[in-house]
């Protein structure tokens, strides 16, 4: 059985979809404890629905981001996970905690990286014109949102598109490959070699 850690920091529905995907596919791992930096975030209260236990470090809380890197650090390390799972964690993780975890830790940003990296990507999206946009998943480097990519999940961009319905396009797209990429985690079916990711399931790209 492998252990798994997500993180969070708002409203959890990629949390959500993992925790169905782990009790509809009866994954040989669990999900031991989620890990989220705002005391209000809504996805507390999913975790607790599934009965998964929820460490809250809040930020203001400590002296400085060393600190709390260091103690978000040594609480993970207590469930010795063999995934962690960044769901819409909101915080630039420390090099020495991205050092740590290599290869063993991953995130979904929503955009088809390399487009539209950081912040207010479906805004960037309508913006420039795009006609597809969509969600990546992929491995954590140190450098924000560029390490090795595992899956994508495209999405066309509507012309009567606004910023709801194009982000409810790609969470839902979000909430397929998420669970999905985690699978083949779980299986041994992708990993990460000298930067690279090697993928065996022969179809890593989604549509809606
Ligand atoms: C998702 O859109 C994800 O791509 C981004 O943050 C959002 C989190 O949403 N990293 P939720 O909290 O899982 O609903």
């Amino acid at each position: 059985m492998r252990n798994i850690v997500v993180l969070i920091s708002g409203k959890g529905s990629n949390l959500k979809a993992i925790l169905e995907a782990q009790r509809d596919h009866h994954w040989d791992a669990q999900i031991t404890r989620v890990f989220c930096n705002r005391p209000n975030a809504p996805g507390i209260e999913i975790a607790e629905t599934f009965g998964v236990p929820v460490t809250v470090l809040n930020q203001q809380d400590f002296i400085n981001r060393d600190a709390y890197d260091q103690c978000l650090l040594s609480q993970i390390q207590l469930e010795q996970p063999d995934l962690v799972v960044l769901a819409g964690y909101m915080r630039l993780l420390s090099h020495e905690f991205v050092d740590y975890y290599a290869g063993k830790l991953i995130n979904i940003h929503p955009s088809l990286l390399p487009s539209f990296p950081g912040l207010n990507t479906h805004q960037a999206a309508l913006t420039s014109g795009v006609k597809w946009h969509g969600a990546t998943v992929h491995f954590v480097t140190r450098e924000l949102d560029v390490g090795p990519i595992v899956a994508q999940g495209v999405v066309p961009v509507h012309n009567y598109d606004n910023l709801d319905t194009l982000s409810d396009r790609v969470q839902a797209i979000e909430h397929i490959i998420y669970p999905k990429a985690i699978e083949w985690f779980l299986k041994d079916q992708i990993f990460l070699q000298d930067g690279i990711v090697s993928v065996i399931p022969p179809q890593s790209q989604f549509f809606s």
